[in-house]
């Protein structure tokens, strides 16, 4: 084999937490290196380190032979790697050419100065087209939806025409269509020679794409596996180094009470739906990307306005919506995008855990400081959230952690209706569990839930039924436990359309 990146002994702390522990292994050229471990195993650390945006304490790099110690992610750009990084780094203000430019040595022109916008135009589109992105580069990317979002970066990486990659979850937001896209683009920079450095936590894609399987744990290296001599069984035990039980939530729902009602709603891009969610309630939402599942948030939260038809809690119609408002009637919604929506990227963990019911007993009286900790406390543990402490600042958790945190937010406040928009995007397997228990238990506690998700299999297992989308409108409601993947998928592809199943 032929190594294109060797890492020697790379350590790396953040205060006390030892995200990488003595690493060293090899990345053969021209392959797909899959990089897989739990939530804060430091997966994405290392694809920092690689690309400069995060120097190691000690330890060395060789890049293609020679020494490699990038002190900034243009140095790296530089020696031909790029990053794709998990949480999007862009400009929602700028446009979608800008944000392919700025800081790309490819595309910047060489002298500086002026960029007509027929220029960002011509360069920008054949990189658009690539990942098969159909739309204007002129367009702001704050008004992409997420999924756009996820192709812009990776048009963004491509065109700086690297020799390493580094694609961390890189389709954890797309359609599937778009991962095809990505799979198929991914085939032929391999033909270039290009290496790519992949890290996911969804398994079916890394035994489709991967060469080879690096497993990290608590920021050791683990070892390396062939994709072709080993299985997922044998991956997530490398990874967790402990079984995971696979429970499977108790169906309580009582089909008697109904806690939210939506008649016939109509909004910019809901379609006249109706639906009703019970008291304990698991209502799973379906859909492709664009058929309006975060909208059923937005309209729920007066984030979106109603146009014709209400929306009734415990049989009150909620006359106008807003945020505050939903908080107070006991509506809690974890968004899509934790990182505009959810989360207070300058804040401790702990203000961001207590942040609602916080906010919920001001409305109520004054809450001491120290019964705040012990409620931060309980869901640091029944969420197992790794963080150094609750004090420090949410922004240096890992991915899936930070969603952890959003979760115990709602844990801590108690809503009767829960709104969870892809609540384990970015969320590693044994964490996913957690994730499903804790809904499981506030199902059984007569909570009712609405649990978006791109992931059928976790929907079959969660849900009591499943709402199913296309295009704004319901094609059907399936009663989980007689329903399948392929019925789902038909139905939100447009393909057929079910005769609302209750109510
Ligand atoms: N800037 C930082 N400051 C402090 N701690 C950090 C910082 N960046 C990462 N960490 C910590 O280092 C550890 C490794 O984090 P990293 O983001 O590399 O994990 P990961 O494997 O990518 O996890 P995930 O699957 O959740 O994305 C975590 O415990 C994280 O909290
Ligand atoms: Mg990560």
């Amino acid at each position: 084999m032929q190594a294109i990146l060797t890492f020697h002994g790379i350590d790396k702390h953040f205060g006390g937490i030892h995200a990488l522990k003595d690493v060293s292994f090899e990345i053969e050229k021209g392959q797909v290196c899959a990089l897989m471990g739990e939530n804060g195993a430091g997966k994405s650390t290392l694809g920092k380190v690689i690309t400069g945006v995060v120097q190691s304490d000690s330890g060395a790099m060789e890049f293609e032979g020679r020494p490699h110690d990038p002190h900034s992610s243009l140095d790296a750009q530089r020696d031909g790697i790029s990053i794709i990084f998990q949480e999007l780094d862009l400009f929602p203000h700028q446009s979608v050419a800008q944000n392919l430019i700025i800081g790309n040595l490819k595309l910047l022109p060489r002298q500086a100065g002026f960029l007509s916008d027929r220029a960002l135009d011509a360069m920008s589109r054949p990189w658009l087209e690539r990942v098969g992105l159909d739309l204007s580069p002129s367009t702001p990317l704050g008004r992409l939806p997420i999924a756009h979002v996820q192709l812009v970066s990776i048009a963004r990486a491509l065109s700086m025409e690297s020799r390493l990659i580094v694609m961390d979850e890189p389709t954890s937001a797309i359609t599937n269509e778009a991962v095809d896209t990505l799979f198929s683009l991914i085939e032929s920079l391999k033909k270039d020679g290009v290496t790519i450095i992949f890290i996911s936590h969804k398994m079916d894609e890394i035994f489709r794409i991967a060469d080879s399987i690096v497993v990290m744990r608590d920021g050791a290296y683990i070892g390396t596996k062939r994709r072709t001599e080993t299985s997922p069984g044998e991956i997530v035990s490398m990874m967790v180094g402990r079984q995971i039980p696979e429970g499977s939530h108790q169906k309580s729902w009582k089909k008697d009470k109904v806690v939210l009602s939506f008649d016939s709603v109509s909004t910019a891009k809901l379609k006249k739906v109706s639906f009703e969610l019970h008291e304990g309630e698991v209502l799973g939402v379906a859909g492709l990307v664009g058929a309006g599942r975060s909208e059923l948030g937005a309209a729920l939260f007066g984030i979106d306005a109603i146009r014709e038809g209400s929306i009734a809690l415990e049989g009150r119609r909620i006359e106008e919506g807003s945020p505050r408002k939903s908080l107070k009637r006991g509506i809690g919604l974890i968004p899509e995008d934790r990182k505009l929506q959810g989360l207070l990227m300058q804040q401790s963990v702990r203000d961001n855990v207590a942040l609602a019911v916080v906010e919920r007993n001001h409305i109520l009286g004054f809450m001491k400081r120290s019964h705040v900790n012990s409620l931060v406390g309980s869901v640091f543990e029944s969420t197992r959230i790794k963080a150094a402490s609750p004090e420090v600042c949410i922004n240096t958790l890992s991915g899936g952690n930070q969603q952890k945190a959003l979760v115990g937010r709602w844990l801590l406040v108690g809503s009767q209706v829960l709104f969870l928009d892809d609540p384990t995007r970015g969320v590693d397997i044994g964490a996913k569990e957690d994730i499903y228990q804790i809904i499981g238990e506030l199902a059984e506690k007569g909570r009712s839930i609405i649990f978006v998700s791109s992931e059928l299999p976790e929907l079959l297992r969660c849900a009591d039924r499943i709402l199913v989308l296309c295009q704004g409108e319901i094609m059907g409601a399936l009663p989980a436990e007689k329903t399948n993947q392929e019925e789902i998928m038909r139905l939100a592809m447009g393909l057929n359309r079910m005769k609302f199943a209750d109510s």
